[in-house]
């Protein structure tokens, strides 16, 4: 069976056929006795049509969503953890994952019943992270069990009403043959834990390792099974961690939550809008900032360049975080349409903070910087540049622009260089509305006005 599309082959192969990845066929032992029952989903509905009535919309029980405590991951998953639900975590492992979840528990303690289920870690290893995270007098139910009935049995007697397994991958049924993180068991035990959740009306958390060379049933097998699918991701080298919820049942997707790994677990990225501006030395020539959106997040970035003369036949263009296509498409229509002559100088854009950018509403930010190095004069810092540029030199509209340039006026841009076509009106911000790259420019005070060509 290939672990990352299920597909089933009835001999090994180093790639499978159906999906393509590359070493991902693993032998399962596949019991016809009882084979159909990790997909029998049983919903109480006994296979009869039912036109909803009060009865069942009423059931406001399924809707109750419990704060996290932090207003981050509260932000990504719209609200909180939704009764009644299965959410999966997935992540590196080492990333933060099991320090979420129990700073989750020691806040949602105060009120319901928890309960959070290692098959990891040992007692000592969750009491001592449990009290490192502030929580040593919390009273969270704590099971050290990988084995499915035997936690399906505390469940029902301790009754709690959420519950994180930590991991999926490290549960298994003792009843079928494979072993443990197989793509079997790890979504016959999802399902199971699921119809109990459901049943129960318990928030169920479920942790799932990735690794990058799929050598476990990577969680996307789990993807469909249950509500709400985020991932923590971040940079191991960085304390910055964002949860980017790419499935949700119960509301919008495409959030992010960002937070910061400290000694006392994650904190809140307060100001994360601005982080990537918190060493920009302002006044710089050469600097141009973009509000990107990740997701639907807006956060700033700095767009640097560096444009030197060079005696090499070849002129040099080196990028980070972008596109090199891009950039060379947006010099030649510098050449082009403002007569800018770059074929003897070096051209070096980089995306400070090791950010990475891929849409094209960056394009005047870095068409801005590399000009604003070349003829080495500083754009105003309190102006902020959106839209993306076309072949013909003409500025187009980004998406969200109005959202952009709120998040950039919070945290304290005034004006705004955007194309012509923008009409909104964002209050504390200017917009000024540039038709072309020769106008945007001499907005800018870089070239002047009407000087292109
Ligand atoms: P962990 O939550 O165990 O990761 P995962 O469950 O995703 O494997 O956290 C891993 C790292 O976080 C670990 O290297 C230690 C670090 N950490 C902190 O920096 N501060 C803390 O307060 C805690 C609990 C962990
Ligand atoms: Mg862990």
């Amino acid at each position: 069976m290939c672990k990352s599309c299920n597909a089933i082959h009835l001999q090994w192969s180093g790639k499978c056929s159906s999906c393509g990845e590359w070493n991902t066929l693993a032998e399962e032992r596949i019991d016809r006795s009882g084979g159909s029952r990790a997909v029998k989903v049983s919903h109480g509905g006994q296979g009869r049509v039912a036109i909803l009535d009060s009865a069942q919309f009423g059931d406001s029980r399924l809707a109750i969503a419990v704060p996290t405590g932090s207003l981050e991951f509260d932000r990504a998953l719209g609200g909180g953890i939704t009764l009644g639900s299965v959410t999966l975590i997935g992540g590196e492992p080492g990333i933060g994952k099991s320090t979420l979840l129990t700073q989750f528990l020691i806040r949602a303690a105060e009120e319901y019943r928890c309960l959070y289920v290692s098959a990891e870690e040992s007692m000592s290893q969750l009491a001592g992270r449990i009290s490192r995270l502030g929580g040593g007098d919390s009273p969270i139910g704590v099971l050290i069990s990988s084995e499915l009935q035997a936690i399906e049995g505390q469940i029902s007697e301790f009754k709690p009403a959420i519950v994180v397994i930590d991991s999926i991958q490290t549960i298994a049924d003792s009843d079928l043959g494979s072993s443990s993180g197989s793509v079997i068991q790890v979504r016959e035990c999802a399902t199971r834990l699921a119809e109990v959740a459901k049943h129960h009306g318990i928030a169920l958390v479920l942790v799932g390792h990735v690794t990058k060379d799929g050598s476990l049933a990577g969680p996307r097998v789990l993807e469909h099974l249950v509500d709400t699918v985020a991932y923590f991701e971040g940079d191991r080298d960085s304390s910055m961690r964002a949860l980017r919820v790419i499935k949700h049942r119960f509301g919008p997707v495409g959030d992010l939550g960002m937070f910061e790994m400290g000694n006392t677990g994650l904190i809140d990225l307060a100001n994360a809008t601005g982080v990537h501006l918190l060493d920009r030395v302002a006044g710089q020539a050469g600097s141009a900032v973009f509000p990107a959106l990740d997701g639907r997040r807006v956060m700033l970035s700095e767009i640097q360049a560096l444009v030197v003369p060079t005696f090499s036949e070849q002129p040099r263009r080196v990028v980070t975080g972008l596109e090199t296509n891009r950039l060379l498409l947006l010099l030649a229509v510098l050449e082009k349409k403002i007569g800018v002559k770059l074929h003897n100088k070096d051209v070096f854009v980089s995306v400070a903070g090791g950010v990475k950018l891929s849409e094209p509403a960056a394009d005047l930010a870095v068409v801005t910087a590399v000009v604003s190095s070349l003829v080495d004069r500083p754009v105003d810092p309190s102006l902020i540049f959106i839209g993306e540029v076309g072949l013909g030199g003409e500025i187009r509209s980004a998406s969200s622009s109005r959202q952009r340039m709120a998040e950039a006026q919070r945290l304290g841009f005034s004006s705004c260089l955007v194309s012509a076509g923008f009409s909104d009106d964002v209050p504390g911000m200017s917009a000024v509305k540039v038709k072309d790259v020769g106008s945007a420019l001499g907005e800018a005070s870089l070239i002047r006005q009407g000087a292109a060509g």
